[in-house]
């Protein structure tokens, strides 16, 4: 064969031209792969997943992988504590509860977003982040769902007995004793089983009665007259005026007391936004509900706990960048938007709570604003867990009837010291 110059120059190029074209197409086909950890209920998921898909076609590159947990947030802690723990690189974003923050940020398992939003886009989000999102001057979380305790009541029931919605804690027994046995439904549903809820709800008891666990300075303040006649009365919801179901300390939790409320067994409900819209798709409960906030003793105000969950970064992550990328969508206003009308989970950014059709489809959405001004938030501490074992435990006590309010509030005033001294020498 003869060698032809010309020829030889052209299949060259031609060769060049087609390894280069099939290099940079494989380069721009690597996906890279995101593992987003939560733990939510099915419906959460579901929509979670849809704006991962909405995701994903904005950010072809980027590939993510979801890691579903329990629901239950003492559950999730624990897969936490064991994965994280062990340095894995199996995360790269979280979505973790309040009161793990000040945990996971002082373990050094959270990788810090500083730099990552501008002060302008920070400040668009609701001042509480400031206290839960940051830990020694850093910010290591994004607020994604701003969840707090409200009140559901039957609209339907109040009105057909002449009765306005309760503004104390006395006005709300008196309801339940004039319709409960007549309508044959449970009074008040609250979550009284041994676990975090409870711990929530017995801050929102005592808080309405200006009583509290911890002050600012770090005082330990549990064993306080105020909190004696909260936890008495949460007591006697059960046993004394029995308006609330006897099992309330062995099995209401936030689902099981749902369940009830939307069957229609229940006059009044404590529960998170999310119960909202659960009512709202169920034809039996479509215009009977009412949302306000929680009633109040006599002296107190009305107190709602801070339930938000946030996002963040896995410190181990080999993808913090795409991570970052898919954060800033999860919690962009039009992501939020959807989770909101779809879940009813209430935005983290104050823009929001001014949108026309997010407050038609949540009327109660500026009663949840009024309470996240003086939200309840709980201790923001590296041993908040050890903090809510003590409370769980004693506050349950009281209410299988184990203990007197007396004397589990002493018990828990010197356990909180012990465990306050032993994590302070270390
Ligand atoms: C909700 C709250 C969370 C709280 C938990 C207790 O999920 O958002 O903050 O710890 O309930 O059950």
């Amino acid at each position: 064969m003869k060698f032809n110059p010309k020829k030889t120059i052209l299949l060259s190029v031609y060769i060049i031209v087609g390894l280069w074209t099939t290099y940079t197409f494989f380069k721009a086909s690597k996906t890279d792969e995101v593992v987003f950890s939560i733990g939510a209920g099915t419906k959460e998921i579901s929509i979670v997943k849809s704006l991962i898909e909405e995701f994903e076609v904005r950010n072809p590159a980027i590939k993510v992988k979801l890691n579903v947990l329990p629901a239950p947030t003492d559950q999730q802690h624990h897969f936490y504590l064991t994965t994280l723990g062990a340095k894995t690189r199996e995360i790269d974003v979280m979505r973790i509860d309040t009161i793990w923050f000040a945990e996971f940020a002082s373990a050094g398992w959270l990788a810090s977003l500083e730099g990552c939003v501008n002060p302008e886009d920070r400040a668009s989000f609701i001042p509480v982040t400031e206290k839960t999102d940051v830990f020694r001057g850093h910010l290591y979380a994004i607020p994604w769902d701003a969840n707090i305790g409200l009140l559901y009541y039957r609209k339907d029931l109040l009105e057909k007995y002449n009765l306005d919605t309760p503004h104390t804690w006395n006005d709300l027994v008196k309801a339940c004793l004039k319709i409960s046995s007549p309508e044959h439904v449970y009074g008040y549903l609250w979550q009284g089983k041994q676990y975090e809820g409870l711990v929530c709800n017995f801050i929102e008891f005592i808080g309405s009665n200006d009583g509290g666990i911890i002050d600012d300075t770090g005082r330990i303040i549990v064993n306080s007259e105020q909190n004696k006649v909260a936890l008495g009365f949460m007591h006697d919801l059960i046993w004394e005026y029995r308006v609330s179901p006897q099992n309330t300390h062995s099995e209401l939790m936030e689902e099981s007391s749902r369940h009830l409320f939307q069957q229609g067994k229940g006059l009044f409900l404590r529960n998170w936004t999310y119960v909202w819209e659960l009512c709202q798709e169920d034809p039996l409960m479509k215009g009977k509900v009412g949302v306000s906030l929680l009633p109040k003793f006599p002296d107190g105000n009305p107190a709602s706990v801070y339930g938000g969950w946030h996002l963040a970064i896995n410190a181990c992550s080999k993808n913090k960048k795409q991570a970052w990328r898919l954060i800033e969508f999860l919690t962009s206003p039009e992501a939020q938007k959807e989770l909101a009308m779809h879940l009813s989970w209430a935005p983290t950014r104050h823009a929001l709570y001014n949108d026309p059709e997010l407050i038609q489809k949540l009327p109660f959405l500026p009663i949840v604003e009024l309470a996240l001004k003086d939200v309840q938030i709980r201790p923001n501490l590296p041993y908040y867990q050890w903090v809510s074992d003590i409370l769980q435990k004693h506050i349950n006590k009281v209410l299988s009837n184990q203990t007197s309010s007396d004397v589990a509030l002493r018990t828990m005033n010197a356990k909180l010291e012990g465990v306050k001294s032993e994590f302070s020498e270390n």
